[in-house]
């Protein structure tokens, strides 16, 4: 089956504690643009409410297979004609049992065997039924079947056990879907991307850094994840979740920056260089801290080495792409900056309309000319940029190989 995005999605309730979370997974992936038809079943009703699940998706939930409610009577076709995917979440152990013998006797259960579209799964049960050689046999012929499993998380249960089990909280089953749907054009490549800002020590307690909140870097990396990249992720200090799946390295200086990205860089076929490294540091940051004095006070700083030119240089440098954040001559000063850095491509933005947002308007620039994208969300961008590299670089090994 061919994953397409995903505009209308079935969301399937069955019975278990986590099924509070579907509230909150509803209201994710409205705000995400997805139109969500909830599906409950019986014993689902048990923990949460069909008028939560109507309130929080803006539509009817259908419970039950005799339903009058849809026109020609079969909700089963019904339903799953209209959908683009179906997530199961939470998902009892129970129902994966049912899916994996193509049981039918709920509206659900039928609907789920009725599909031609994608079925996704977030299993949500105690450990020990999670662990049980039933449910593992289950699991394996689910995946067998082409249906996809997401989670679970390890962690506290309701049930007072801890470990695995307990359904992927909400925020990460959104980009798992989001990841599910990405077409792999990055599969086996890895990408090496810094994200945020570096902060320069003046003394033990003050420091020089700057606004960037790394938001830009780590989108790429989630998404160039859900392309099927390996990704290593080089951040300064950031606010922000760490991405799943994605090797994450905490830096805090340029300088730790540099020398994280020199151990690695040589693995990578991509380096983006997203974060918004310090040119300067104090050139003797105090050891001790600096008191206050009637005197003025001057910092003497020194440059730091430019962490994107001293890849782009090497003999062996991997495709590199930069970022430009001007507040004035946008593209006449990103070229410049592309030429003299010797980048195949350059991602010029204006700091006053990007920096901290979350949307942002960019404008790609290479050989071929700039490109400009509309204004969008990190994770659109991220995804066309994405999408821009694995073009060139498709373009660059068809010219190498005749
Ligand atoms: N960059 C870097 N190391 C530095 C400075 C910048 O790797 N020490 C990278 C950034 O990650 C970005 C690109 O270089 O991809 C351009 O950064 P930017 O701050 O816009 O430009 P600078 O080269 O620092 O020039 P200026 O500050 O004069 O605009």
């Amino acid at each position: 089956m061919q994953n397409q995005p995903i505009k209308k999605l079935v969301l399937g309730i069955t019975g278990g504690i986590a099924a509070y979370k579907a509230a909150e997974l509803v209201r994710l992936l409205v705000k995400a643009g997805i139109e969500v038809q909830v599906v409950m079943t019986e014993a689902a009703r048990h923990f949460i409410t069909p008028v939560t699940m109507q309130a929080l998706s803006g539509r009817q939930v259908f419970t039950d297979m005799w339903d009058a409610a849809i026109p020609n009577g079969m909700p089963h076709i019904e339903l799953s004609r209209q959908a683009d995917a179906i997530l199961v979440a939470p998902a009892s152990a129970d129902f994966m049992a049912k899916l994996v013998h193509g049981n039918a006797d709920d509206l659900l259960s039928t609907l789920c065997l009725a599909r031609e579209c994608p079925l996704l799964v977030a299993p949500a049960m105690n450990r020990q039924m999670w662990e049980n050689p039933a449910t593992q046999r289950n699991v394996q012929q689910l995946q067998a079947d082409g249906i996809a499993i997401l989670g679970p998380d390890s962690g506290e249960q309701a049930c007072g056990e801890t470990g695995l089990g307990r359904m992927s909280e909400p925020e990460d089953l959104l980009e798992m879907l989001m990841a599910f749907q990405q077409p792999k054009l990055l599969k086996g490549k890895h990408i090496l991307i810094t994200a945020g800002p570096t902060v320069e020590a003046i003394d033990p307690v003050r420091a020089i850094t700057n606004f960037s909140s790394g938001k830009m870097g780590y989108a790429i990396a989630n998404v160039a994840h859900a392309m099927g990249a390996e990704v290593t992720l080089v951040s300064g200090p950031t606010q922000l979740k760490p991405p799943s799946q994605v090797e994450l390295v905490n830096v805090v200086s340029a300088a730790q920056m540099l020398d994280a990205v020199m151990q690695r860089i040589g693995e990578q076929d991509v380096f983006i260089s997203v974060a918004a490294v310090a040119d300067y540091r104090p050139a003797k940051p105090g050891t001790q801290k600096i008191k206050k004095s009637e005197q003025s006070l001057t910092l003497e700083l020194t440059p730091n080495k430019d962490i994107l030119a001293e890849v782009a240089r090497l003999p062996q440098a991997p495709f590199c792409v930069g970022f430009a954040a001007e507040s004035e001559n946008l593209l006449q000063h990103a070229e410049t900056k592309r030429k003299k850095k010797g980048l195949p491509l350059l991602v010029a933005n204006l700091v006053q309309e990007s920096m901290g947002q979350d949307d942002a308007s960019v404008v790609l620039l290479d050989d071929a000319g700039s490109h400009p994208l509309p204004r969008a969300g990190k994770n659109r961008i991220a995804q066309q940029l994405l999408q821009h590299i694995a073009t060139m670089m498709h373009q660059q090994s068809s010219k190498a190989a005749t």
